[in-house]
């Protein structure tokens, strides 16, 4: 039933991790209709009992998320903010991840971010108001080995985010980026299980394996998403936003530090790095 008091947000990826804990937030606040979307609709019951909406929406098919945004719009009339959040990675060397699987990378991270916002756009561009987050990442700065695929849909997403914040400045529509570092979510496990699936030539095994090291040792130690889901929160419902939110101590730092090196060292720096984890003793 429609609440005209509340504000209307729709949040992509609300099963798992970001999407999830910052629609809990945001009912906890309350003043919001939240509309919780992702494919796995039994991982939102939880939410549902909060009082979110649940769609199923896989965000790669181009007839769920229009119906998905239709339902709000029947039901709403109308979409103040949008959060989109759903994405995953693919991790693996260029040459070795399956062409069908980068396809699909694009088609989830970039694509389906372009479905949902070509379906969104048209009313909040009527309301003259509206406010979007795009999730991207600190690897949509930076990049290295071993997560090339990934980080280049986040690249695409960050150019296509400022492209897009000027394009709906003066329709009274905010757009804001969410970069985080490494969080402990269901991301980890999505994209190291891929790192292991993905066949590599010799040429890249110690590669993969010291990259997969590097990366578990970094999200056992990395922090749970409540910082991110805080900054997202703030996205969403600050007067004014910033355009950018970092949301952890590396998204901050790294980016930075590497604007201070040249390519050249930095590729030193990685390749060695990768082949200390690779050649370690008991390594998890
Ligand atoms: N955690 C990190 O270290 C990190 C860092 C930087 C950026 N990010 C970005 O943050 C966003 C959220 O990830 P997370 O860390 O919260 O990971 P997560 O816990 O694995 O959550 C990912 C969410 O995306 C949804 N999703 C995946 N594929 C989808 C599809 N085809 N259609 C619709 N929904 C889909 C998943 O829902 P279903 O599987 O139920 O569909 C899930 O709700 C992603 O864009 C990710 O790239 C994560």
């Amino acid at each position: 039933m429609k609440n005209s008091e509340n504000k209307v947000v729709l949040i992509t990826g609300a099963s798992s991790g970001f999407g999830k804990l910052t629609a809990e937030k945001l009912l906890a606040a309350g003043g919001w209709e939240v509309y919780a979307a992702s494919r796995r609709i039994e991982k939102m019951r939880g939410l549902e009992k909060k009082g979110a909406r649940v769609i199923k929406m896989d965000v790669a098919s181009s007839k769920e998320v229009n119906a998905g945004v239709g339902r709000i719009i029947r039901e709403q009339g109308r979409i103040d903010a949008l959060l989109s959040n759903a994405g995953y990675g693919t991790y693996g060397m260029i040459e070795s991840v399956p062409l069908e699987e980068i396809l699909h990378q694009y088609e989830v991270n970039v694509f389906g971010m372009a479905r949902v916002l070509k379906a969104v756009l048209p009313r909040m561009r009527k309301q003259r108001s509206g406010r979007i987050v795009l999730t991207a990442s600190m690897v949509s700065r930076i990049s290295t080995l071993g997560l090339g695929w990934y980080a280049s849909t986040k690249h695409a997403v960050r150019a296509m985010g400022i492209a897009l914040r000027q394009e709906v400045k003066e329709l009274g529509i905010d757009v804001v980026m969410i970069e985080p570092g490494a969080v402990k979510t269901g991301f980890d496990a999505v994209a190291l299980g891929m790192l292991r699936r993905v066949k590599h030539p010799g040429d890249y095994k110690k590669y993969a394996k010291g990259f997969g090291r590097l990366l578990s040792d970094a999200y056992r130690r990395s922090p749970g998403p409540e910082s991110t889901a805080d900054c997202m929160v703030k996205a969403i419902t600050a007067a004014k936003p910033k355009t950018v939110y970092k949301t952890t101590i590396d998204a901050k730092v790294i980016p930075r530090v590497l604007a201070l090196i040249t390519d050249k060292l930095f590729d030193r720096f990685v390749l060695s790095s990768v082949k200390k984890a690779a050649k370690k003793k008991n390594a998890g």
